[in-house]
């Protein structure tokens, strides 16, 4: 065990029940197995995936009960969550865009679609819009060309779009967010 997180102090309970909180019953335990493997640390990637699966992104308090449980140093987490671009460090927004950036879309337009959606949005690659509705990610081919240029919004698949369409088709999802809420 974690001598931060097993101690029978006061402080190493505290400590304990905190990462527990943070990150449920069956990550914690599942945390707990990996500190009885050789080398922890070499399960932190498949910890981390863990946790995003299970949240959806991985937050300061996430990273901080896996580096207490597994008994690595936090700026270590902290660094393996940010190194690779898979793990995610702010939750995503209601609506993922994916603008595709292939070849095929790349040159009927997508950059010109990527800049009017950042442009309406107000963020950029891997950001979500302060309303916390849009998140906006690049695609490198959805695999659907013959309708380039493509955006994916959610699991809907948006061909031939022209960037004086963004602003239309932002608004179709705002108001379906909306019509949901109030259902
Ligand atoms: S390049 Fe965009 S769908 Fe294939």
């Amino acid at each position: 065990m974690n001598p931060a997180c097993s101690e029978t102090t006061d402080h190493g309970e505290h400590v304990q029940a905190m990462c527990r909180e943070a990150l449920g019953e069956p990550l914690w335990r599942f945390i707990d197995q990996c500190r009885a493997a050789d080398r922890p640390e070499s399960q932190l990637i498949a910890i981390l995936h863990r946790v995003q699966a299970q949240y959806g992104h991985l937050s300061p308090t996430h990273l901080d009960a896996v580096a207490q449980l597994l008994g690595v140093p936090a700026a270590k987490v902290a660094g393996v969550a940010s190194f690779y671009h898979f793990f995610r460090l702010a939750p995503r927004g209601k609506y993922v865009i994916n603008v595709c950036m292939g070849t095929a879309c790349y040159v009927k337009g997508a950059a010109m679609i990527a800049q009017r959606l950042m442009s309406e949005l107000g963020i950029t690659w891997g950001e979500t819009s302060s309303d916390g509705m849009f998140t906006m990610e690049q695609a490198r081919c959805l695999g659907t060309c013959g309708l380039a240029p493509v955006v994916m919004i959610g699991d809907e698949v948006l061909g031939q779009v022209t960037p004086d369409q963004v602003p239309a088709i932002l608004e179709k999802y705002l108001k379906r967010s909306r019509a949901t809420t109030e259902a």
